[in-house]
């Protein structure tokens, strides 16, 4: 897990470089013209569409849905011919997102599968494909291949958008801070004992730090086996709250600037219910902010927020790594999970 975690930056700059093999003039019609964008996935490449659905929205893209691919299956959502598919699969054997793809397409919509797997199931099934180069993916939780999954998305994003080079350029830049987050990792290494200690963690955040707020959960309770839930910040006084007392940790991820104060106020609520919390955020200053109410603030490289999920990511899964690690859990072999999903 480490090997691949490390292997972010790599992922990123390959999957940009690779999106360029795409046929963009066919991606772009299908972009414009479509009335709602649905994209569907299982565990975290669902995870990766919760975070697009915030990039394609800034994008004027009005209706963005994204579907957990086990649920289409049963109760698929209304598509017409102009409805564009987004289906995400790292191994793109899946069979919930395959059956879901393939039910999708057959009600008419436009299918672009985007997987790490070239000649997968799902490439078979869809209209057209947009490769992740994350390499091979060997650990059961998904991690490069999530930031590939990201990378992919982002640049469609940016192709609807009309950006010149689909985000190359910034992509390329924000590889270089997900390096640096690998290589300084002494709090990281705190946050995680901080874990360890805790009966559960809530990873919470709002509009896309929410989003990767999702995926830290299910890195954390995929191989550490912590009960873990990723929450949007606001909601936690509506009912998650009665859970936190002093065995509790909730981890904040901030990155919008003019939210930081609504984050500060879930700072308190834990802290005054004795939570203990961390922050992680790409702002600066925070600290001084937060001093002496959370016990930990891991510092990013400032980022837009935009691109901010391929580092606030990147931190949550060492977090989740080191958390199993000190708990003499294998990361590599999480108990009751398989790598690929092929049976529904
Ligand atoms: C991620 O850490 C999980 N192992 C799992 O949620 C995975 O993302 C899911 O099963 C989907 O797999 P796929 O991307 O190969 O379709």
């Amino acid at each position: 897990m480490l090997k691949e975690i490390n292997e972010n930056a790599q992922s990123l700059r390959h999957t940009c470089g690779a999106f360029f093999k795409s046929n963009l003039r066919r991606l772009k019609e299908q972009l414009d013209g479509a009335d709602k964008i649905i994209i569907v996935g299982c565990g975290t490449a669902y995870n990766s569409g919760l975070v697009a659905k915030r990039w394609f929205e800034g994008c004027g893209c009005t209706l963005v849905d994204v579907e957990v691919a086990s649920e289409v299956r049963y109760f698929p959502p209304k598509v017409t011919k102009s409805t564009l598919v987004l289906a995400v699969s790292q191994s793109g054997e899946t069979a919930d997102t395959v059956e879901a793809a393939s039910i999708l397409r057959g009600m008419g919509a436009y299918v672009v599968a985007i997987t790490n797997v070239d000649y997968s199931a799902i490439t078979k099934i869809a209209d057209q494909v947009v490769n992740v180069v994350a390499g091979c993916e060997i650990c059961v939780a998904a991690t490069k291949s999530y930031i590939g999954q990201l990378t992919s998305l982002y640049m469609l994003s940016q192709l609807k958008k009309g950006t010149a080079d689909c985000g190359f350029a910034v992509l390329n830049q924000i590889a270089q801070s997900v390096e640096s987050v690998v290589q300084n990792d002494e709090l990281i290494d705190k946050i995680s004992s901080l874990c360890a200690k805790s009966s559960a963690v809530f990873f919470l955040g709002r509009g896309i730090d929410y989003a990767v707020a999702v995926e830290g959960s299910l890195k954390l309770k995929e191989v550490s086996y912590i009960f873990s839930d990723g929450y949007p910040a606001g909601e936690l006084k509506h009912g998650t709250l009665a859970l936190v007392d002093e065995k509790t940790l909730g981890i904040i991820i901030i990155t919008h600037v003019q939210l930081l104060e609504k984050c500060q106020s879930t700072v308190e609520q834990i802290v005054s219910r004795h939570g203990r919390v961390v922050v992680i955020t790409t702002l600066q200053g925070v600290l001084e902010k937060l001093k002496g109410k959370a016990e930990c603030v891991l510092t990013l490289p400032e980022a837009d927020e935009n691109l901010s999920p391929f580092l606030t990511a990147t931190a949550v899964q060492l977090i989740a790594y080191k958390t199993a690690v000190k708990l003499g859990r294998n990361p590599d072999r999480p108990r009751n999970l398989a790598k690929s999903v092929t049976v529904e």
